[in-house]
């Protein structure tokens, strides 16, 4: 089937089986490869984008689904002044490992600092207990996030 998806503020046509599901499509056929694929069930959050802002584990969203809808990938985040705040804070704090946790990892800490500026570090432990990282960097994670909340109030300022 054809179908239109608004990828990154980029409108991109293509074709895909109705049982696409974004994650591959986003992958193979966008070669958008930033969002990975670790269990496909559901349960580690490497594939997490946002969908109209909001927090999805992309291997269970069919891909027809996502149309009309705006979808945000690792690739989308950095804006023209550079990275967003929560990538700074990976950066800074040395949160990536291997990596493969860390496009999720990012992308829900967005979605959780948009739903709560000033977060605890239970919050933040909370917001993210659905994003598994197998090299346990927990604690650089964390500490990453908190510092990007801090650095976005002081933008607001
Ligand atoms: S690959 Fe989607 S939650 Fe693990
Ligand atoms: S950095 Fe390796 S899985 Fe998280």
């Amino acid at each position: 089937m054809e179908i239109n998806l608004n990828v990154n503020g980029e409108i991109r046509d293509l074709v895909a089986e109705p049982d696409a599901l974004l994650i591959d499509t986003l992958r193979e056929t966008l070669g958008l490869t930033g969002s990975k694929k670790g269990c496909a069930t559901g349960d580690c959050g490497a594939c997490t984008v946002l969908l109209d802002g909001r927090p999805v584990t992309s291997c269970l969203v069919l891909t027809a689904t996502a149309q009309d809808k705006e979808i945000v990938t690792i690739e989308g985040l950095a804006g023209e002044s550079g990275l967003h705040p929560v990538q700074q804070g990976f950066v800074d704090f040395g949160a990536a490992q291997c990596g493969y946790c860390t496009p999720g990892m990012i992308m829900m800490s967005t979605a959780l600092l948009t739903e709560e500026a000033h977060p605890t570090e239970d919050q933040i432990r909370d917001g993210l207990s659905g994003n598994l990282c197998r090299c346990t960097g927990y604690g650089s994670i964390i500490s990453a996030v908190n510092t990007a909340a801090l650095m976005m109030a002081e933008d607001e300022q």
